[in-house]
């Protein structure tokens, strides 16, 4: 039994709640013609979920193929995109035949970058299985690999048919991937909607795991939320920008800490600290904020401090990933700062060193 509710995202929707893997077949049924379909999984959700979703597919007279490969950001090469392209021409796919992504925003990232360039483009669904994915990574057509050490400097913009958010799925998701994924939540609300941030302030019990009573609504308002600004903004010209809050920082973190010893969200988190510390001196953010942050954060058992984080970088080398981040200019760094919650705005001259002194304070 599915119990699920959609938002438009322009062509397509996105559906979000529980069953909803099962409708897979159908939403394949409404959107493209019997015949070879190709679901595209990693090795950890393949286990658990594929053969649920080959079923929905089948009964809805597809014929299922499936590809697992190997979990993490490493599953993001051309090498993996190849093997996509090899299996689309076994099956002996057309035009028409559709890509499934199940999986995280790994799996959403290459299956949506393969369909987009396999004959200039065919139709992918996107069966978002982590917290990260389900409010950000799945909505707004980004897709990308990775090319030697540069992150995602291979991709396009191909939107999927559609998005289909399994909130059951979040179940399986190890404790740490939830909770990194939740700090993308709470940039979605700081910068988006400071209504949602008040929400989960009233009650973090009810979003602290993936059974949470507040957990379906908090979806569906960050997804809203997405869809509102990339709607107004798909090539990334402008607005959709505010996406990035807290990621100058969270990036040259993650970046310094050498990937995988602390997690996006997890960098992100101190990244929206730093934030919000110059959005109190920059832009006239009430200084309450970084009090209001740093108390979620910490009752939801998110890092707080750089000191919080499993592996903590050396000032030195956050200051040269700073140094190499594609928004700086004569040594000032354009990022995106808060007048207040919901009114993000981007500034182009914050000195590098004030950015640093954020985190590492003199
Ligand atoms: N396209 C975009 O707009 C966009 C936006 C944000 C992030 N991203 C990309 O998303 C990627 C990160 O996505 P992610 O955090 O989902 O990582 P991920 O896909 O690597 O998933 C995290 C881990 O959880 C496992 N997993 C996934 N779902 C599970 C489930 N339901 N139960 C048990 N285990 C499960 C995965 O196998 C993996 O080991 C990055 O590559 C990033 O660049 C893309
Ligand atoms: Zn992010």
């Amino acid at each position: 039994m599915s119990d699920s509710r959609t938002v438009p995202a322009g062509a397509y929707e996105v559906r979000i709640g529980t069953g909803v893997l099962e409708t897979a077949g159908a939403i394949l049924a409404s959107r493209a013609d019997p015949g070879p379909v190709l679901l595209v999984t990693d090795e950890n959700v393949g286990p658990l979920y594929l053969d649920r979703v080959r079923e929905s597919v089948r009964a809805a007279d597809f014929r299922p193929e499936a590809l697992v490969l190997p979990a993490g950001e490493r599953l993001k090469t051309l090498e993996n995109v190849r093997r996509v392209y090899d299996r689309l021409l076994s099956v002996g796919a057309d035009r028409g035949t559709p890509v499934v992504a199940l999986g995280g925003g790994t799996v959403g990232d290459l299956a949506g970058f393969a369909a987009a360039t396999w004959m200039r483009g065919i139709p992918w669904i996107c069966l978002p299985t982590t917290l990260l994915a389900q409010v950000d990574a799945s909505v707004g057509g980004k897709t990308a690999v990775n090319y030697r050490e540069g992150k995602n400097l291979v991709g396009v913009f191909h939107e999927p048919s559609a998005v289909a958010a399994d909130l059951e799925t979040l179940r399986t998701l190890p404790e740490r991937e939830f909770l990194s994924g939740f700090s993308e939540v709470l940039k979605t609300a700081l910068a988006l909607d400071p209504e949602l941030f008040i929400s989960i302030e009233s009650d973090p019990g009810g979003v602290a795991t993936p059974e949470g009573r507040r957990i379906p609504d908090t979806v569906v308002a960050c997804v809203r939320a997405k869809v509102r600004v990339v709607g107004a903004d798909l090539r990334e010209a402008g607005r959709r920008r505010v996406l990035n809050f807290g990621h100058t920082v969270g990036h040259a973190l993650e970046a310094a800490a050498g990937y995988g010893g602390v997690l996006h969200g997890e960098a992100v988190a101190v990244g929206m600290m730093a934030a919000v510390r110059l959005s109190v001196k920059r832009t006239g953010l009430a200084p309450e904020w970084e009090a209001r942050l740093a108390g979620l954060l910490r009752a939801l058992g998110l890092p707080v401090e750089r000191e919080d984080l499993a592996v903590v970088p050396e000032r030195e080398a956050v200051a040269r990933h700073l140094a190499r981040d594609k928004k700086i200019r004569g040594g000032r760094i354009a990022m995106v700062l808060l007048e207040a919650p919901g009114r993000p705005r981007i500034v182009t001259d914050v000195p590098a060193v004030q950015v640093l002194e954020a985190v590492y304070p003199p």
